[in-house]
């Protein structure tokens, strides 16, 4: 199959860097969200990260200023479900809910073209639970990116007991053709890089709150220690707290495992709405972006 137009869902963290890779490695972009002031907010994200690239200069992986007006020119942002009709791929990257991905999954069935493939970059909920949301779980796979998405290369590409292997091996294509490495692996909860990631960020909140270390201790250590490019609290921010949190909630569903089960403190920085870099307060406070504050809350 010869994918040409590619849907994404979402254009959040995730959704608007796999919209612009997509429109980078170029393919045409249609971009759904549920408003236009969360696409207003995501394309403002690539326009910064594409200006980025251009100071880095191709010499250096980036990108030249006309490679950054093509790609701004492949990207379409909707509200309308219908512009992803003719998709030959729709990725999914909306919030890290089991009922609004099958919601919406099931929603989009019914309107883009028999044989498209969709993905999920969901980053622990079960891809065979979403699949089932849909009429072509033959043609329902993981395509499990990293965040920031323009700068990590790997691709975890997920197949479930359903996927034909005919879509597994075109989306491990796609894949490439978006200059990333796929990693093969299967629909297990967390996949490779969570299973193991997560459990380590939340024993580094459950160090915190033990009185290991400060919240800058235990980041330096983990960045100067074992080479790190941002310490676990750095990686929270980043990521997103609303995000983790929803993501122990699955792993601990599936695994039963203390390891899984968010901390406390965790529970109630999500519930205070203190996402992260995304909401400008996480366990540091980015008032002052260039400087981040690390909270005191033990
Ligand atoms: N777009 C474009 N360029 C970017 C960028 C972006 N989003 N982010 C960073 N860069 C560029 C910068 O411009 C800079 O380029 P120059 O050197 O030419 O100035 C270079 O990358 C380095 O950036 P920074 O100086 O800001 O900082 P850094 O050296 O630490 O690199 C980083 C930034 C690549 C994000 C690095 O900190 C890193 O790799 N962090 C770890 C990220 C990680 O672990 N991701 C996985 C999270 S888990 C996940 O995603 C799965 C899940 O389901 C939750
Ligand atoms: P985010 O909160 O930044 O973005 C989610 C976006 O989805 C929001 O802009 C929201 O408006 C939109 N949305 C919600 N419901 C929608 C709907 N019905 N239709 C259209 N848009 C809708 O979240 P994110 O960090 O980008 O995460 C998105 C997905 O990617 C999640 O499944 C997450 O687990 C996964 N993921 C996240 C990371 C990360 O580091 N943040 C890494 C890999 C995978």
């Amino acid at each position: 199959m010869n994918i040409k137009k590619v849907g994404v869902l979402g254009c959040g963290l995730m959704g608007s860097g796999i919209a612009q890779v997509a429109a980078t490695a170029g393919f045409d972009v249609v971009v759904l969200e549920q408003d236009q002031k969360f696409i207003d907010k995501g394309f403002a994200g690539i326009e910064k990260s594409l200006s980025r690239l251009v100071e880095r200069g191709p010499e250096k992986g980036g990108l030249t200023a006309e490679q950054k007006s093509q790609t701004q020119s492949r990207l379409k942002g909707t509200t309308n479900m219908q512009d992803l009709a003719d998709c030959d791929i729709v990725i999914e990257a909306i919030i890290e809910n089991v009922e609004e991905k099958r919601k919406t999954h099931a929603q989009l069935d019914a309107i883009v073209k028999k044989n498209a493939i969709f993905a999920t970059n969901t980053s622990s909920i079960s891809v065979t639970e979403l699949m089932t949301a849909t009429k072509r779980p033959e043609r329902f796979i993981g395509l499990h990116f990293f965040n920031p998405v323009p700068m990590m290369k790997m691709v975890e590409v997920v197949k479930t007991i359903a996927t034909a292997p005919e879509v597994y091996d075109t989306a491990y294509e796609f894949a490439v053709k978006l200059g990333k490495v796929p990693v093969r692996t299967s629909d297990k909860t967390g996949f490779i890089v969570n299973r193991l990631l997560v459990p380590y960020l939340l024993d580094a909140i459950r160090a915190y709150e033990e009185g290991v270390g400060s919240i800058t201790d235990i980041d330096e250590a983990m960045k100067l220690g074992c080479g790190y490019p941002m310490g676990p609290f750095t990686l929270l921010d980043f990521v997103g707290l609303d995000t983790t949190y929803y993501i122990t909630h699955v792993m601990f569903d599936e695994f039963k495992e203390p390891r899984f089960a968010s901390p406390p403190l965790l529970r109630r920085l999500v519930l205070a709405g203190w996402y992260g870099r995304k909401s400008g307060k996480g366990f540091y406070d980015y008032t002052d972006p260039k400087n981040p504050v690390p909270g005191k809350f033990v």
